[in-house]
Order: structure tokens, then sequence, then C-alpha cells
């Protein structure tokens, strides 16, 4: 990570106020004019040989990741590679487990993943590291030619967003952030109502990451408490794509609309300390520790057609898990939490004073409307799991994609867009609320409407050669 340009870009953003850093990323000059946002719909000949896949990062999430990835049809897993021998070594375990191929093993360093990266039995690179890994080990796998996959959130600073754009438009390779919650039941049902039109108009949106993680506080099975670093440095909302994600894929963000500006403000600081004072022996060094990080930050971005999308981040106070999941429009409203719940006004809405959500029109419509992947693929994607199935759906899909030659469902512009709103939402936060632009990493593509692939998307079941599908051992469920 280079400091001097990350501090240039915040110089910049804070001395000159709102427009400097508003419109084209190009003010780099990689994505303006004829040749705008090249990486729109790109696609790569068919891979009908599969698709050899090295995964970085093996903790957690990453080894959850290989148990799922083992049984997605035309997938094979030749490198793993973590910091961390054991984790490694772990994974590579798994692998041999399933198929009787051992996959090439790199650790010891936080720099092995440039072998992994430069492995000729790799043909993409799936990154489940810490989020300081995120960047450098893309950056390094797109120059080796490699199509990439990240964890969320793909970057946490705007330069890194900017890297990751310029990187995937030179080297002509997908870098695509593996924003699960896109493909859950619910969102995928939110948007096939939004492109059939059904919710009107759509004028807001509200998402959100509300999680109670302060257990994690004695977790120390995180590589070195990462999480917990992060959180004792920066303000504002850092993962805010779980909620963002599909909602722009809703709105048709960069097809036709774009998120313009944000504002943002972070309430106090008590759920963590008041946890680790109850919770902690007397001793325990971790007691000190002390965070930037608010319980509850909200954030709300204006589009430039004028819609409003509310954000919502609070992992540290004792509330059940929640995405909001909101959508609403000129004919109706869709929520998915605390429960799914859906409501179309009818020809009688002048007449009518107060509209509710109707439990049975819900169920109706739940099983009338549902996203045609999701009736393609979703039972099976349940069978393996990974967030109720959502993880599967995702790597199903994009795998699908990468043998059928076809431009995968979100693409380094969607990435970078989602991703901006980190960092902002600090700069604002500290501020006072003081707007941010949020720039436009298109080069003015976003003004030409159109379909996001996702929106359309569908698997062939009947293509596909599964083996054995089972149960992925290792899956998060929230
Ligand atoms: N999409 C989701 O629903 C979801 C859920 C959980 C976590 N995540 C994301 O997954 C990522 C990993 O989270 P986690 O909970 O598994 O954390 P973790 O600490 O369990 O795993 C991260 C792993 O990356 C390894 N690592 C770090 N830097 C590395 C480097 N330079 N080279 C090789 N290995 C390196 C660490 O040793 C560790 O094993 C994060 O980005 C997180 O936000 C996403």
């Amino acid at each position: 990570m280079k400091t001097d340009r990350r501090e240039f870009l915040k110089g910049v953003a804070m001395s000159a106020g709102a427009g400097v850093i508003a419109g084209c990323a190009c003010g780099k000059g990689t994505c303006t004019g004829a040749d705008a946002a090249p990486m729109r719909n790109f696609r790569t000949p068919p891979m009908k040989n599969g698709i050899r896949v090295g995964v970085v990062g093996v903790g957690a999430r990453g080894t959850g990741a290989v148990n799922r990835l083992l049984q997605v049809p035309g997938v094979e897993i030749t490198a793993v590679c973590d910091i961390r021998g054991e984790y490694a070594d772990k994974a590579a375990g798994i692998v041999f487990g399933k198929t009787g191929r051992k996959p090439h093993v790199y650790s010891g360093s936080d720099v092995e993943y440039r072998r992994l990266c430069g492995c000729k039995d790799v043909d993409a690179v799936y990154n489940c590291t810490s989020w300081n890994a995120h960047v450098p080990v893309a950056v390094e796998a797109m120059k080796a030619g490699k199509h990439v996959f990240i964890e969320v959130p793909a970057a946490m600073y705007l330069e890194e967003c900017y890297e990751l754009v310029e990187t995937a438009e030179k080297y002509r390779v997908h870098c695509m952030q593996l924003e699960n919650c896109c493909y859950g039941e619910e969102e995928l049902l939110a948007l096939n109502l939004c492109k059939l039109g059904m919710l009107g108009e759509l004028v807001h949106g509200e998402g959100a990451y509300i999680h109670d993680r302060r257990w994690q506080i004695f977790n120390d099975a995180q590589w070195e408490r990462w999480r917990n670093r992060w959180n004792e440095k920066h303000a504002g909302n850092y993962y805010s794509t779980h909620g963002l994600g599909p909602i722009c894929m809703d709105m048709g963000i960069n097809r036709g609309d774009r998120l313009d500006y944000l504002v943002s403000v972070d309430s106090m600081q008590a759920g963590y300390e008041m946890f680790a004072a109850n919770a902690l022996a007397a001793d325990n060094p971790l007691r000190k520790e002390r965070f930037a990080m608010a319980d509850m930050n909200v954030t709300t971005i204006r589009t430039a057609k004028g819609r409003t999308i509310m954000l919502q981040h609070d992992v540290s106070t004792p509330r059940p898990y929640s995405r909001l999941n909101l959508i609403s429009g000129t004919k109706g409203v869709f929520r998915a939490y605390p429960r799914l719940e859906i409501y179309f006004a009818g020809d009688d809405i002048w007449k009518r004073k107060h509209h509710r959500f109707d439990e049975k029109l819900t169920a109706e419509i739940r099983e009338k409307y549902r996203h045609p992947l999701y009736r393609e693929a979703g039972e099976i994607a349940k069978k393996v799991g990974g967030h109720g199935g959502m993880d599967f759906l995702m790597d199903l899909r994009w795998a699908y994609c990468l043998q059928q030659g076809l431009p995968l469902d979100t693409d380094v512009y969607d990435l970078a867009s989602w991703c901006a709103v980190s960092q902002l939402s600090e700069r604002s936060a500290r501020n006072r609320s003081q707007a941010m632009d949020i720039p436009d990493f298109t080069g003015g593509l976003w003004r030409t409407p159109c379909n996001s692939n996702l929106m359309d998307a569908t698997i062939d079941i009947s293509k596909l050669e599964f083996r054995k599908i089972e149960k992925a051992k290792g899956q998060l469920n929230v």
C-alpha cells in the first residue's frame, strides 16, 4: 500500500471539497472518451476445459470457499496460499481428500501469494485474505494475467478502487467483488420485481450490516485480530456492500444512474467497550482496546437521478442480524427484514389513506416472481449452503459465465463504486457529515441505461455435471 498516493487523494478531497474528486475516476486518463469503461460486458473465450483456481487466504471464509468450490462443476483448485502454513496445509488436505489431487501450497510469508499468482496452473485467483491484502493480491494476480475474485469489501480506500479499475483495464482480465448478498433469494426476488417494473419508478433503498460481532474480541483464530485493528483506527462504514450492492443492482447504478454524493454520521462507541468490561478478566489487555468505529453509522447516498439510499453499519450492539434490504418506488415497497414483506398500491391507490403489508400477497409474490437464476439453481445452492445457499449460487454463476464465455454479473466499475463509499463515509463522519462526492468510475458510460447482467442472469443446470452434491463444511449462515 502506497501511503503517499492515498494521502494525496485524501488531501485533494478534504482541501478542495465537493467537485474535485467527482466526475470520472479518470482524472487519471484511463477510462475517458470513446473507450470509456472498456471492462463493461467484458468477456473472454469460453473456458471449456474448466477453470483452475488458486485460493489465497484460507482462514474462516477461505476454507469455506474451498469446500464450496470443490462442488462447482468445471472448477479445480490447483493452488492454495496462506501466511499461516497450518491453514494452507489444511486447505490442501481438503482438496486432496475430495479429489485425490494435491494442489500447489504456498505459505510462510505475506508475499508468498506472488508465487501462486505466477503459477502456470492457475487461471483465476480467489482472494479471501484480510482487508489489507485484498488489493495487493488482486493487482499481482491481474498483472500475471489471472482473473480475480475478491471478498468484500474488495477495496478499502479510494486509491485502491482506482488501482483495481486501472489494472483490470490494462491487463484485460475480470476483477469481480464476491458480493454474495446479490445472490440471496430475497435480494434476487427484489431485483426481479424491479426488472418487471412492479415497484414503479424506484425512489429509495435501505441496506445494512447489522451483525453483533462482539464475540470476535475473543476470537484468536482470526489472523492477528485484523478486524479489531481496523476498527481501532477507522470510523464510518467500511462494510457497506452487503446492503449497497443489491440496491445498486435494483436501481441500475452505473447503468442509467450513478452514486453521486453521500453524507455520513457516526454514533458514539459504547458497545465494544462495555462488552469487554463485562466479559473479559480484569487483567486481560484487550480491555484497554479503544475503537474509532461507531456502534452505529448511518450513511445516506443521493444518486444522480435523485434517488436516496440509506445504509447502516452496527457490529457492536446486541441486535438481531439484519441487512434491511428495502426498496421502494412509486407503486410499492419490498423489505426483507425482520421478515419478507411486500406491498403494492392497487388501482384504488388514490382512495387509500393507510397502506399495510399483506402476508398472503407476499407469499404469492415470492412464489410467482422468483428470479430465474434462483428458480433454476436455488435448490441445489441451498443443499451446498453458505449463507443459505447464496454463496454457492454466486460461485456457480461466475464459473458458469467463464465456461460459457459470458460477461460476469458485476464488473470492476461496480466494485469500485460500491467500495468508494467506505473511505468517503469515514471522511464525512469525521467532518460533521460534510457531503462527499462519489467518483464516476465508468468514464460517463453510466448515462447509458441497460439491464445489469445479474438482472437477466440464469444458469442452464442441464449443461452442468455436478459431482456428488453435499452440504459444504465450514459455511457461515449470517
Ligand atoms: N461475503 C461474506 O459473507 C463474508 C463473510 C465473512 C468474511 N468475509 C470476508 O472474507 C475475508 C476473510 O475473512 P475471514 O473471516 O476469513 O478472516 P480470517 O482471518 O479467518 O482469514 C484471513 C486469512 O488470510 C490470510 N492472509 C492474510 N494476509 C495474507 C497474505 N498476504 N497472503 C496470504 N494469506 C494471507 C490469514 O493468514 C488468514 O488465514 C475478509 O475480507 C472478510 O471481510 C466475507
